[in-house]
This record gives structure tokens, sequence and C-alpha cells, in this order.
């Protein structure tokens, strides 16, 4: 259960760190959509470890097939199924997790719950899970930026306490791919690098934010009062391992305001309702505006650290741990895919419904 995602655009994952495979079944995708691997490839590549001296040093290609879902380079609208082997698995490097459970990681929530758990890797709860949404995201991409004009990009805004400065109306993917930290601010991302290599050589970790844009969405995606945009991209967010935190438009720092400062003042301009600002972050009553969607997503300092913590084994008896294997000090550039991977899932979806419900265009003037 809970291993499936969106309503017509309908992803399950499936898969754990040290099986056979990761992937991902994809039902509802549109037919006649161009798809090979090519166009999941290089968002796959942005997602894997071993990129870059920041990250895991886990040594995967993670190469997709497409297993079924397209014939002559396009989807057929039937389930589109694609997988990645496991080829870097090293079991030995978790022997000691078989029996104690690593601190503030899903080791003792998943024993409480299953009964057994696959400690190899982290079974599940691996970073690797995220490849079959990561690969499915770039369909959604393909689908946004095709069919509909929507395109995604998502940046890293903080690592701890270095914070990027962003224009978000104009960030490009490749002025986030200029850095491996996947900082488009060259200064803050100089630092940010330092401090993950800081890190790194301590046995520690460090947290921060991603922020992400959707521009090109028009106004009227979003089924209140359940499936609102923002919860369901809330929902999306939260449900990557690792984050804990997700605010849209001025969030948590808009309730410093008053009501008269905070307001977006309607303007007509262009034939179109806009508005002057845009600190709902394009999205009112749980429905897309038009102005440019954005929202942040806070991810923790990864649980497996290389230091001695004090933990409890499945005797019940406390113990410590000193954690091996190969591990990220900061998940955040490899997040970025990922949270561009749910984004587009989310508002893939909305855009289907959107279309079943009201048809290509809503009215826009009663
Ligand atoms: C890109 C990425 C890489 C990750 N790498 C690691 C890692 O190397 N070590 C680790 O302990 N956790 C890592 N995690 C986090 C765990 O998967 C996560 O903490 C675990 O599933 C428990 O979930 P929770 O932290 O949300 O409670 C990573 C997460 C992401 C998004």
């Amino acid at each position: 259960m809970g291993n499936s995602f969106g309503q017509l655009f309908r992803i399950t994952t499936w898969g754990e760190s040290h099986g056979g495979g990761v992937g991902v079944v994809i039902d509802g995708c549109p037919p006649r959509l161009g798809l090979v691997e090519a166009d999941i490839q290089p968002d796959l590549d942005r997602r894997r470890p071993g990129q870059s001296a920041i990250v895991s040093p886990r040594r995967e290609a993670d190469r997709v097939e497409i297993l079924s879902g397209t014939f002559e380079g396009r989807t057929l609208g039937t389930p589109i199924s694609m997988w990645v082997r496991n080829e870097d698995a090293r079991p030995e490097a978790y022997s000691e997790m078989a029996t104690k459970f690593r601190p503030s990681h899903a080791d003792y929530t998943y024993q409480a719950k299953f009964g057994i758990r696959n400690w190899q890797g982290g079974g599940r709860t691996s970073a690797r899970e995220t490849i079959g949404r990561v690969a499915a995201g770039a369909v959604a991409k393909k689908l946004l930026r095709e069919r509909f004009g929507v395109e995604i990009v998502a940046f890293v805004l903080r690592v701890q306490g270095i914070e990027a400065r962003v224009d978000m109306e104009n960030v490009r993917q490749k002025d986030v791919e200029a850095s491996p930290v996947r900082c488009p601010d060259g200064e803050a991302a100089r630092r940010m690098i330092r401090l993950i290599e800081k890190m790194r050589r301590a046995g520690d970790s460090v947290g921060g934010v991603i922020e992400c844009v959707g521009r090109g969405v028009p106004a009227g995606w979003g089924e209140p009062v359940f499936d609102r945009l923002e919860a369901d991209l809330g929902k999306g967010m939260l449900s990557l391992p690792a984050s804990k935190g997700f605010e849209v438009g001025s969030g948590f720092a808009g309730t410093l305001l008053t009501g008269l400062q905070h307001n977006d003042a309607f303007q007509s301009r262009g034939g179109k309702v806009r508005t002057l600002t845009n600190r709902s972050g394009g999205i009112q009553g749980g429905i897309s505006n038009g102005e440019t969607i954005y929202f942040r997503v806070a991810f923790k300092p990864v649980a497996t650290v290389m230091r001695e913590q004090q933990t409890v084994d499945v005797n019940l008896k406390n113990t410590t741990l000193k954690a091996r294997g190969r591990h990220d000090p900061c998940v955040l550039p490899r997040a970025v895919p990922m949270v561009e991977a749910m984004a587009a899932l989310v508002l893939a979806d909305h855009a289907l419904r959107q279309q079943a419900q009201c048809g290509w265009g809503a009215p826009s003037k009663k």
C-alpha cells in the first residue's frame, strides 16, 4: 500500500536498494507522445550517485530500460513500465544494521510496522526508490512541455545557513547544472560545496532547502477541496525521503506581513487577469491563477553519519553504532531532479484532470 501516486497520470514505484532493480509503472499517460530512453536518461543521470565528489560514491550507471507502453518511439496509451538494475550493491557494509537501528533513519519504524525489513542498503527507504519517480517525472515533464507549454526548474536555495540569491522568474536548468551543488548563484554554490566537503571529512551531514518554479501553467489547474494544487504538491514533496517541510508562495514568512501588504493586487494585462505581486505562489483557492508557481522543500541533514552514536538493537539492548558504507553528506544536489519529478507528476495529473472535467480551456470571463 502507499506505492502509487496520482489520479489520471498514475504511477506505481517498486524495488529495493539491494534487490534486482527498481522501477515504475505509469498508467494514464496519453498516447502518441514521443518517448524513448534518451528522454528519461538525463534526469536519471542528474539523480544518480557517483556523479560528483560531493554525493554518495556508490557506482551506479542507472541505465533505464522501457519495457512496455511504447511502439516505434511513441506512447501507446497502455501502461509504461521502466526499470533500472542495481549493480553496485554491497550488503556487507550494512551487516550491523541487520540488528541495530540507525538513529533517525527508518530501520526501527519499518521493523515496528512490518516485523521484517530488508536491511541491505536501507531496502525501500533508500533514495534508490526515487529512480522510478524521476523516470516517470521525465515523462510527465515531456508531456507538460510539449502539450501544455509548462516548464519546471528546481535548484538548491540553501545549504544549512548559506542562502543563494536567485531570480526565480528567469532561472534556467543550464544555470542550475553549471555547478555540482545545483545552485545557480555561483558564489553561494562555492561556499556550499566547501561546507559539504567539510562535513564529509568530519563524517557528518547537512541539510537545506530546494526551491522549485513552474512556469506557463494556465489558470484553472487544481481540484478543491481535498486535491488543492498546493495540497497535492505538498504531499508529493513530503513523500520524498528526508524531506521535512513544504511552503508555497510567501509561506511561513508571509505570516509576518499584514493583509494589505500581502495581497496580490489584480491587473488586466495583455488580455489576461494578472497579479502585480505573486505572494500566492501562483495558486489561489487550490487552483492555479496563471502566475508562476513556486514553492520550497526542506531536507534534513541525513541520518547516516560516520560517527559512533547511541542506539538500540532488535533485542532492545542499548548499544552503539558507527555507520559504514557509501552515503550522501548532503542530499540536496541529488534531490533537485526528485523535486522537479514530483512537481511534474502533480501538474501532469492536474492538467489531465482539468481537460477531463472542463475540456481544453476554462472560460476566462465568467
Ligand atoms: C537524494 C537522497 C539521498 C539520500 N542519501 C542518504 C544516505 O546516503 N544516507 C542516509 O542515511 N539517508 C539518505 N537519504 C535519506 C533517507 O532515504 C531517509 O532519511 C530515510 O528514508 C528515512 O526517511 P525520513 O528521513 O524522511 O524520516 C537520502 C535521501 C535523498 C533524497
